[in-house]
Protein backbone atom coordinates (compact mmCIF):
# COMPACT_ATOMS: atom_id res chain seq x y z
CA UNK A 1 0.00 0.00 0.00
CA UNK A 2 1.47 3.63 -0.91
CA UNK A 3 2.75 4.89 2.14
CA UNK A 4 0.82 8.46 1.66
CA UNK A 5 -2.42 6.76 1.83
CA UNK A 6 -1.10 4.52 4.68
CA UNK A 7 -2.81 6.29 8.03
CA UNK A 8 -5.81 7.11 6.23
CA UNK A 9 -6.88 3.41 4.95
CA UNK A 10 -5.53 2.18 8.49
CA UNK A 11 -7.98 4.90 10.34
CA UNK A 12 -10.91 5.01 8.00
CA UNK A 13 -10.53 1.28 7.23
CA UNK A 14 -10.05 0.00 10.92
CA UNK A 15 -12.97 2.29 12.12
CA UNK A 16 -15.42 1.48 9.12
CA UNK A 17 -14.31 -2.59 10.24
CA UNK A 18 -14.76 -1.97 13.87
CA UNK A 19 -17.73 -0.13 13.66
CA UNK A 20 -19.62 -2.89 11.57
CA UNK A 21 -18.56 -5.76 13.93
CA UNK A 22 -19.98 -3.30 16.73
CA UNK A 23 -22.98 -2.95 15.49
CA UNK A 24 -23.20 -6.45 14.62
CA UNK A 25 -22.66 -8.09 18.12
CA UNK A 26 -25.30 -5.78 19.64
CA UNK A 27 -29.11 -6.78 18.90
CA UNK A 28 -32.51 -7.08 20.03
CA UNK A 29 -32.10 -10.68 20.96
CA UNK A 30 -29.45 -9.55 23.74
CA UNK A 31 -29.34 -8.95 27.21
CA UNK A 32 -28.82 -12.62 28.59
CA UNK A 33 -25.43 -14.42 29.52
CA UNK A 34 -23.63 -16.35 27.38
CA UNK A 35 -24.80 -20.16 26.63
CA UNK A 36 -23.11 -22.96 24.59
CA UNK A 37 -19.98 -23.07 23.31
CA UNK A 38 -19.24 -19.55 24.21
CA UNK A 39 -19.56 -19.72 27.69
CA UNK A 40 -17.72 -22.74 28.08
CA UNK A 41 -15.07 -21.50 26.17
CA UNK A 42 -15.39 -17.93 28.55
CA UNK A 43 -15.13 -20.87 31.52
CA UNK A 44 -12.26 -22.46 30.41
CA UNK A 45 -10.08 -19.40 29.98
CA UNK A 46 -11.14 -17.14 32.11
CA UNK A 47 -12.43 -18.95 34.95
CA UNK A 48 -16.08 -18.04 35.04
CA UNK A 49 -18.19 -15.63 32.96
CA UNK A 50 -18.06 -12.92 36.20
CA UNK A 51 -14.46 -13.11 36.27
CA UNK A 52 -13.95 -12.18 32.56
CA UNK A 53 -16.85 -9.29 32.87
CA UNK A 54 -14.32 -7.93 36.11
CA UNK A 55 -11.54 -8.04 33.29
CA UNK A 56 -13.08 -6.93 30.25
CA UNK A 57 -14.14 -3.93 31.53
CA UNK A 58 -10.75 -3.24 33.44
CA UNK A 59 -9.23 -3.21 30.18
CA UNK A 60 -11.92 -0.77 28.80
CA UNK A 61 -11.75 1.56 32.24
CA UNK A 62 -7.88 1.84 31.93
CA UNK A 63 -7.59 2.06 28.20
CA UNK A 64 -5.50 5.51 27.98
CA UNK A 65 -7.77 7.64 25.57
CA UNK A 66 -9.48 6.31 22.67
CA UNK A 67 -9.74 3.09 21.22
CA UNK A 68 -11.38 -0.25 21.51
CA UNK A 69 -11.48 -3.63 23.50
CA UNK A 70 -11.76 -6.63 21.83
CA UNK A 71 -12.37 -10.15 23.43
CA UNK A 72 -10.61 -12.47 20.17
CA UNK A 73 -9.60 -16.01 19.40
CA UNK A 74 -5.65 -16.88 18.77
CA UNK A 75 -5.02 -19.07 15.94
CA UNK A 76 -1.63 -19.90 17.76
CA UNK A 77 -3.00 -21.12 20.70
CA UNK A 78 -6.98 -22.01 20.02
CA UNK A 79 -7.37 -19.55 23.31
CA UNK A 80 -9.37 -16.80 24.10
CA UNK A 81 -8.09 -13.26 24.95
CA UNK A 82 -8.83 -9.80 25.69
CA UNK A 83 -6.81 -7.29 23.38
CA UNK A 84 -7.06 -3.63 23.77
CA UNK A 85 -6.15 -1.01 20.61
CA UNK A 86 -5.78 2.47 20.20
CA UNK A 87 -7.86 5.02 18.23
CA UNK A 88 -9.03 2.57 15.16
CA UNK A 89 -6.99 0.05 14.93
CA UNK A 90 -7.77 -3.34 13.52
CA UNK A 91 -7.79 -6.58 15.09
CA UNK A 92 -7.22 -7.60 11.71
CA UNK A 93 -3.70 -6.11 11.41
CA UNK A 94 -3.09 -8.56 14.90
CA UNK A 95 -3.88 -12.06 12.70
CA UNK A 96 -6.84 -12.62 15.68
CA UNK A 97 -10.40 -13.06 14.83
CA UNK A 98 -12.13 -11.02 16.94
CA UNK A 99 -15.30 -12.74 18.65
CA UNK A 100 -16.55 -9.44 20.68
CA UNK A 101 -15.78 -5.52 21.10
CA UNK A 102 -16.42 -2.34 22.57
CA UNK A 103 -16.10 0.78 21.50
CA UNK A 104 -14.12 3.19 24.35
CA UNK A 105 -14.60 6.38 22.40
CA UNK A 106 -15.47 8.72 24.59
CA UNK A 107 -18.20 9.50 21.65
CA UNK A 108 -19.86 5.80 22.16
CA UNK A 109 -21.21 6.92 26.07
CA UNK A 110 -20.56 10.90 26.61
CA UNK A 111 -23.84 11.66 25.54
CA UNK A 112 -25.68 9.62 27.78
CA UNK A 113 -22.83 8.82 30.43
CA UNK A 114 -21.17 12.00 30.41
CA UNK A 115 -17.19 11.20 31.38
CA UNK A 116 -18.21 7.97 33.02
CA UNK A 117 -16.98 5.14 31.05
CA UNK A 118 -17.26 2.56 33.57
CA UNK A 119 -21.48 3.44 33.83
CA UNK A 120 -21.43 3.07 30.10
CA UNK A 121 -19.82 -0.67 30.34
CA UNK A 122 -22.05 -1.84 33.18
CA UNK A 123 -25.08 -1.14 30.74
CA UNK A 124 -22.97 -2.08 27.55
CA UNK A 125 -23.25 -5.86 28.28
CA UNK A 126 -26.56 -5.87 28.22
CA UNK A 127 -26.83 -5.08 24.56
CA UNK A 128 -24.36 -7.57 23.94
CA UNK A 129 -25.79 -10.18 21.12
CA UNK A 130 -24.33 -13.77 22.67
CA UNK A 131 -25.87 -15.64 20.03
CA UNK A 132 -23.69 -13.85 17.35
CA UNK A 133 -20.64 -13.71 19.15
CA UNK A 134 -21.38 -17.56 19.79
CA UNK A 135 -21.24 -17.95 15.61
CA UNK A 136 -18.08 -15.99 15.79
CA UNK A 137 -16.25 -18.55 17.90
CA UNK A 138 -17.82 -21.38 16.02
CA UNK A 139 -16.42 -19.58 12.98
CA UNK A 140 -13.25 -18.88 14.78
CA UNK A 141 -12.85 -22.89 16.03
CA UNK A 142 -13.68 -24.53 12.43
CA UNK A 143 -11.01 -21.96 11.23
CA UNK A 144 -8.24 -23.02 13.63
CA UNK A 145 -9.01 -26.47 13.75
CA UNK A 146 -8.31 -26.83 9.60
CA UNK A 147 -4.75 -25.13 10.49
CA UNK A 148 -3.92 -27.27 12.88
CA UNK A 149 -5.57 -30.76 11.16
CA UNK A 150 -3.39 -33.99 10.30
CA UNK A 151 -4.31 -33.07 6.37
CA UNK A 152 -2.93 -29.74 6.57
CA UNK A 153 0.19 -30.59 8.70
CA UNK A 154 0.61 -33.19 6.45
CA UNK A 155 0.62 -31.43 3.48
CA UNK A 156 2.99 -28.65 4.84
CA UNK A 157 6.05 -31.39 5.23
CA UNK A 158 8.66 -31.15 2.48
FE1 LIG B 1 -17.36 4.74 17.74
Amino acid sequence: MPEAIRTAVRNHGGGHANHQFFWEILGPKAGHSPKGAIADAITKDFGSFERFQSLFADVAVKHFGSGWVFLVGNPSTGRLEIMSLPDQDSVLLHGKPGLLCCDVWEHAYYLKYRNRRPDYLMAWWNVVAWDVVDERLHDFMRETSQLQSPSSAAREEP
